[in-house]
């Protein structure tokens, strides 16, 4: 599995009467640049808010309003809704989620609810009151055991210049959730533990030992672990990216740390990937006040790390989980690969050198086993993750 999930896949976007349907013009652009086709329905009260002929120029396709549109010569909700392989609302208003969880319709928009197979996303926008109305929570408690997903609503400003839960989520984030419905949930029920970031090692209180590692690639990998169903632990060492939603978050600062929290949930996984750039060596002793400035020259002792890695391989165990290392090179990669391969006790070591993705969202890596090198194309982190999990979910189906 590789690529975006909604490459080359139609999403009808149905557009309800909230002024975050100004926000929609850009789930619109962001779907499309993402490689979906887009048809967009708007709401009559939609269309108060934003013009149809801001998504046509976005989608490059008219958008529909009207059930009974004289210039279409067939079942307009029929034709829009079979080519449809999602279908998004963007905003769901408080009376649109009712006429969804009753199953009415009454316009184009709610016949092409009712007329729609597949995944339906919803994304709610409205005043707190109304979103936290005894109606409105049985309505969004309905459609969700039907297996609509909800995205948001989110606590922040409002239209009424007050603040609370109501506001829509993120253009970004409604798409991602889109996406994320569209991806084949083959990792349902698998527990993946991911490691990701560098390690600091305490000089003193306020200097540490450290590398230039950004956690891209386990953050990555931890992400599309979750996209593809699994219940993912991502043990991050210090790193700037954002907390991935829908993944427990372990951060830790040392190897030591590191190692005690990769320990603790590995009990329980059937996949474990070290991405982590740990440190090999930490300060012997970590001085209790800040070191002053007096001599020329300033030594520092470095002791060995706990390798986690090596330490998960030599208590193997049958049933324990699959182990997926990284190797990063700066020369002779397979060689080195296939040394860690055996010398650590993993499965599957994936190497790069270090001039081709230490930093930045593409790597180019080539998959190492104890049977096959697999040199794999440069391609984005996520795409790299996904092979990695592939090999993962072929070795399970096994
Ligand atoms: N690793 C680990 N614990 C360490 C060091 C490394 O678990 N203390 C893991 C890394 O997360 C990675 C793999 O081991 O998955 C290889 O890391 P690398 O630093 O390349 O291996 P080293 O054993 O440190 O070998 P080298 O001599 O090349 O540094």
């Amino acid at each position: 599995m590789s690529g975006d999930a909604l490459a080359g896949r139609e999403v009808l976007l149905v557009v309800g009467g909230g002024i975050a349907a100004f926000k929609s013009a850009l789930v619109a652009r962001e779907l499309q640049r993402r490689g979906a086709g887009v048809e967009t329905v708007l709401t009559p009260a939609g269309q108060r808010f934003i013009t149809g002929v801001t998504f046509a120029g976005i989608t490059g396709r008219a958008a529909r309003v009207d059930l009974w549109d004289p210039s279409y010569p067939g079942e307009l909700h029929i034709a829009l809704t079979g080519r449809a392989d999602l279908v998004l609302v963007a905003p769901a208003t408080a009376d649109l989620l009712a006429r969804m969880a009753h199953g009415l319709g009454d316009d184009l928009a709610t016949t092409c609810l009712l007329a729609a197979r597949g995944p339906v996303v919803v994304a709610p926008a409205m005043h707190p009151r109304m979103w936290e109305h005894p109606a409105t929570r049985a309505n969004v408690a309905l459609l969700r055991a039907r297996g609509v997903v909800v995205v948001g609503p989110v606590v922040g400003p409002l239209a009424s210049g007050e603040s609370g839960i109501g506001r829509m989520v993120e253009p970004g984030e409604i798409v991602d959730a889109a996406a994320r419905a569209l991806t084949p949930q083959d990792l349902a029920g698998c527990r993946v533990v991911v490691s990701a970031g560098g390690t600091h090692e305490a000089i003193d209180p306020v200097r540490f030992v450290g590398n230039r590692s950004s956690g891209r690639m386990g953050y990555a990998i931890a992400i599309r672990a979750r996209d593809r169903g699994a219940d993912v632990v991502l043990v991050s060492g210090p790193s700037a990216l954002p907390t991935p939603e829908g993944v427990t978050v372990e951060r830790v600062r040392s190897a030591r740390d590191m190692r005690d929290a990769v320990m603790a949930a590995a009990g329980a996984a059937q996949l474990v990937v070290m991405a982590a750039a740990v440190a090999d060596y930490r300060p012997s002793e970590v001085a209790a006040e800040k070191i002053k400035k007096s001599d020329d020259e300033l030594v520092i002792r470095m002791v060995k790390n706990p390798d986690i890695l090596a330490e998960l391989g030599a208590s193997r165990h049958e049933g324990g989980p699959m182990l997926v290392g990284f190797a990063l090179e700066t020369s002779d990669l397979v060689e080195r690969a296939r040394e860690k391969l055996v010398r650590k006790g993993c499965d599957l070591v994936v190497a790069n050198l270090a001039a081709d993705g230490f930093d930045g969202d593409d790597n180019r890596v080539t998959l190492v086993t104890p049977g096959a090198v697999t040199p794999l194309a440069p391609m984005s982190k996520a795409s790299v993750a996904d092979h990695i999990l592939d090999h993962f979910a072929s070795h399970r189906a096994r």
